[in-house]
């Protein structure tokens, strides 16, 4: 039985990709800052446990590793779905939540793809997926999306060196999805004004689901992807595309 962790699990885009492997047969731990959420989701999905793991605590992420797989024998996998995006603008930047930006969104991904890097290794099998973001090619809140276009050359590089150990790296880059993460750009009439306006200019007018940001996580985790590694799949309705108007 393979095992995946995804971290943010307690979150929208994690519960959605803990619903889709697990009904694929996975064993899923979802690992939340918010334990409760964590368990709201592993609650009502079968094969599904819950922690907590803050993935800006380096001493957490090895004491994590350490316990699932003491708990669960292996970590096969990894899902990186923990993120935040403070709704700053370069004049509103403050240097703490920038930097709790970048240990979230893309030091958390690197020091647990460290942490289980040993038994990848001795197993000469893995994978990983990053939950990335399309303002890493387009652009969006200045620290949120330098944090995602990183996540992007880690999994390049993570692909690179973790190849010849037969451990894929891949990113997944959803556009808008209306989840609780939207919630931090404000309350639900400007979140149905904003809805209204990214789906207008959406080049399939269509706004873009968990699930879909979910089927496209499980296929890059599993065997269907065996020799895919290094890529970044935009799941954005066509919004990843230059559009000249
Ligand atoms: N919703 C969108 O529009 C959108 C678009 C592109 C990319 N994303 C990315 O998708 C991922 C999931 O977002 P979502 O929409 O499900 O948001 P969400 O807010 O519903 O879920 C994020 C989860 O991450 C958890 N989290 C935050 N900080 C953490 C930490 N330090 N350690 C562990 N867990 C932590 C939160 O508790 C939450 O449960 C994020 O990485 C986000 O950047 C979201």
């Amino acid at each position: 039985m393979s095992v995946a962790v995804i971290t943010g699990g307690g979150g929208d885009v994690g519960a959605a990709v803990a619903a889709r492997m697990s009904a694929d047969g996975w064993t899923v731990v979802v690992a939340d800052l918010d334990p409760a959420a964590a368990h709201r989701v592993a609650q009502r999905l079968p094969g599904v446990h819950a922690r907590r793991l803050d993935v800006a605590d380096p001493a957490g992420i090895g004491a994590f590793v350490a316990s699932v797989t003491a708990d669960f024998r292996r970590i096969d996998t990894l899902v990186c779905a923990a993120g935040i995006e403070p709704p700053q603008n370069l004049a509103d930047i403050d240097v703490a939540s920038w930097d709790r930006t970048q240990d979230v969104n893309l030091r958390g991904p690197a020091l647990l793809a460290q942490a289980v890097l040993p038994q990848w290794a001795e197993r000469r099998s893995g994978s990983m997926v990053n939950i990335g973001s399309r303002t890493w090619l387009g652009g969006g809140h200045p620290g949120y999306a330098a944090s995602k276009a990183g996540l992007v050359g880690l999994t390049r590089s993570l692909a690179m060196e973790l190849a010849p150990l037969g451990v894929r790296v891949n990113a997944v880059a959803p556009s808008f999805v209306r989840t609780g993460f939207s919630r931090q750009r404000g309350d639900e009439r400007m979140l149905d004004d904003y809805a209204e306006r990214v789906r207008a200019v959406t080049p399939m007018r269509e706004l873009v689901r968990t699930e879909d940001v979910a089927n496209a996580v499980a296929f890059l985790a599993g065997d269907q992807a065996a020799r895919i590694t290094g890529e970044v799949l935009h799941v954005c309705a066509g919004s990843q595309l230059p559009m000249f108007l």
